[in-house]
């Protein structure tokens, strides 16, 4: 196998159980020549910005964007990043939904209050943070158009309300075709081409608004916003609400990408049925007062530090399964870091429960340290964007 400037790649060790999605022999080749190195610099720089977030509140029109953007539709959030010169700008939706029957009285109610909805088949379709406060009301779950990083294929309307969400938070272009860059997942390991389908439906509904789709896996998202400092050098790993995304990066190529369909939604699940308070409230608790470096206070947390446990053991057993069964690694001189982001990586003590977990399962190769995204919400928006912005210039 070719080595170039430090890379070596390491044997084949066994083809069995060999991840999907690994682009590594190809890209890794590539990655000395001089397009590469332009490419590292076009990524540092789009990655010197720091994130600006806001909350989309109910009945804020949507923005006319300009220029490239990035976009995470996650299974809970969408979250829009725009370049604002020093800054990167953030708009976020709550991914969900709720349906009301219509009526004339119902849809003034809707209107006055400035709710986002749409009506179809006598029915009101509430979208985003309006729904939650909906289902809240009534006392029920909210619906999800999305579950596992993917489609849901028990919502026949997800497709059309994640287009309300995001006609909600962006119009047309002002200039037609621009570059709007989203994150996809990786395939779960034994199943590839399992998120074909939901990343086609994404790209036609983003080319009929007016822009030129190009999609980003979202672990590589996490190393292009958060290691501009390590050449992109590093595993990116998303802990999302329907899944983990993890992705190994060489020099901003993605040498291993796949996905564990386990993330918060699984946590607030099993906890539910471990003790039976609901996932919403779970949910809740877990956001507002779980600790993971502090021991749990009672039953919700006792269980929400055992689920986290195994959450984090699957996904430290997964990586050290598709690291060892590749061939395609390039062999690298130095230690690389692991940058955590995504809402399930936000609890205190999160980072340091993975440190402690990885010194019993050790990773094929070295790591210098484990970080936490500087802002875990909005970091795969923000990698979309970067890339994006490189897509342009
Ligand atoms: N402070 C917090 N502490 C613990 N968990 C949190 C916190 N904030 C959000 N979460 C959890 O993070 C998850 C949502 O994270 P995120 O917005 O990154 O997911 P997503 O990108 O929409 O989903 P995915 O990437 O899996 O498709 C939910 O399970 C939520 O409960
Ligand atoms: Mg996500």
């Amino acid at each position: 196998m070719a080595e170039e400037k430090g890379i070596e790649t390491v044997k084949e060790k066994s083809s069995a159980g060999k991840p999907q999605g690994i682009e590594g022999e190809k890209q890794v080749k590539s990655a000395g020549d001089e397009r590469s190195e332009e490419r590292v610099e076009k990524l540092v720089e789009a990655s010197q910005q720091s994130v600006v977030a806001a909350k989309n509140t109910m009945g804020e029109a949507a923005g006319r964007m300009e220029g490239p953007l990035g976009l995470d539709i996650g299974t809970s959030h969408i979250v829009v990043a725009q370049n604002k010169g020093r800054d990167v700008g953030t708009t976020k939706e709550l991914n969900a939904f709720f349906t009301l029957p219509t009526g004339k009285f119902a849809k003034q109610i809707l209107n006055q209050k400035e709710i986002k909805y749409y009506e179809l088949d006598d029915l009101f379709y509430i979208i985003g943070y309006s729904a939650q406060n909906f289902a809240n009301m009534f006392n029920v779950n909210l619906r999800r158009p999305m579950n596992q990083g993917v489609l849901s294929s028990n919502e026949n309307e997800g497709i059309r309300i994640i287009e309300a969400i995001l006609k909600s938070l962006i119009q047309k272009p002002k200039n037609f075709g621009e570059i709007l860059c989203f994150g996809v997942p990786g395939d779960p390991i034994d199943e590839p081409g399992s998120s074909i389908y939901h990343e086609s439906m994404i790209k036609r509904s983003i080319g009929s608004m007016g822009y030129t789709p190009i999609s980003l896996n979202e672990g590589m998202a996490i190393v292009l916003s958060e290691l501009s400092e390590d050449d992109f050098t590093g595993i990116g790993i998303s802990m999302g609400g329907g899944m983990c995304n993890i992705c190994l990066s060489y020099l901003s190529f993605p040498v291993i990408t796949y996905s564990i369909p386990m993330g918060g939604d699984y946590i607030d699940a099993m906890v539910e049925k471990a003790v039976g308070e609901p996932a919403t409230k779970v949910k809740s608790i877990k956001e507002e007062d779980l600790d993971l470096s502090k021991g749990p206070k009672n039953r919700v947390t006792t269980a929400l530090h055992i689920f986290y446990d195994e959450l984090i053991f699957k996904l430290l057993k997964s990586l050290q399964r598709v690291i060892s069964s590749t061939d395609k690694i390039p062999k690298i001189s130095n230690p690389i870091p692991i940058v955590l982001s995504g809402g399930t990586a936000m609890p205190n003590g999160c980072v340091e429960k993975f440190e402690t977990m990885l010194k019993d399962i050790p990773l094929p190769i070295a790591i210098s340290a484990v970080r936490l995204a500087e802002d875990p919400l909005n970091t795969t928006a923000k990698g979309a964007l970067i890339m994006a912005m490189t897509e342009v210039g």
